[in-house]
């Protein structure tokens, strides 16, 4: 399977160690980063690899940050996708099993590498269980962002990359 992975600088460590998981089980993994510590801005990430999800060019995505919050909200603003950001392996199923999600999440922070590893294979084990009310939800939650609504602007962030380089946020 093809799966983009994303994080903010605080848990690129943790990103690095489930990318190197993710491979040792055989997939394809694109790290749309970042790839350091230096400060950054968690929805830059999140938007990468929901795009990449929602194109078709990656099959699944994970994001990590912190709590796990900020980038799984930022993946999910992308139309088509369904991000669920889960602490434990039986919300991670779920996800799967009755969302069909495309994008799983975690904080790297909250729960750590040895839980996101169980967490990524009950993920990618587990199989949407389709019925006809499950899909007409689907249908809903995916209805809620119209082609209208989705920004398909690359250019989104420059201007606070721009800010960073500038040294204009100081923590
Ligand atoms: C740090 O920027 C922190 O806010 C972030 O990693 C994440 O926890 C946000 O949801």
């Amino acid at each position: 399977m093809k799966i983009a992975i994303g994080c903010d600088h605080i848990v690129t460590d943790i990103k690095i160690k489930a990318a190197e998981f993710l491979k040792k089980q055989g997939h394809e993994v694109i790290d749309v980063g970042t790839y350091d510590f230096i400060r950054t801005h968690y929805p830059i990430y999140g938007r990468k690899v929901g795009k990449l999800v929602a194109t078709g060019e990656a099959d699944l995505g994970v994001c990590i940050c912190g709590t796990g919050i900020g980038i799984n909200n930022a993946a999910q603003k992308v139309k088509g996708v369904r991000a669920a950001c889960v602490a434990d392996v039986q919300t991670a199923v779920a996800a799967k099993e009755n969302l069909n999600a495309n994008v799983i999440g975690c904080g790297g922070r909250v729960i750590g590498i040895g839980s996101i590893e169980y967490i990524l294979e009950a993920f990618l084990k587990a199989e949407y269980k389709p019925t006809p009310e499950k899909d007409a939800l689907i249908a809903k939650i995916d209805g809620l962002i119209d082609d209208n609504d989705c920004i398909e602007n690359d250019a989104l962030f420059d201007e606070y990359l721009k800010k960073w380089e500038e040294g204009y946020y100081h923590d």
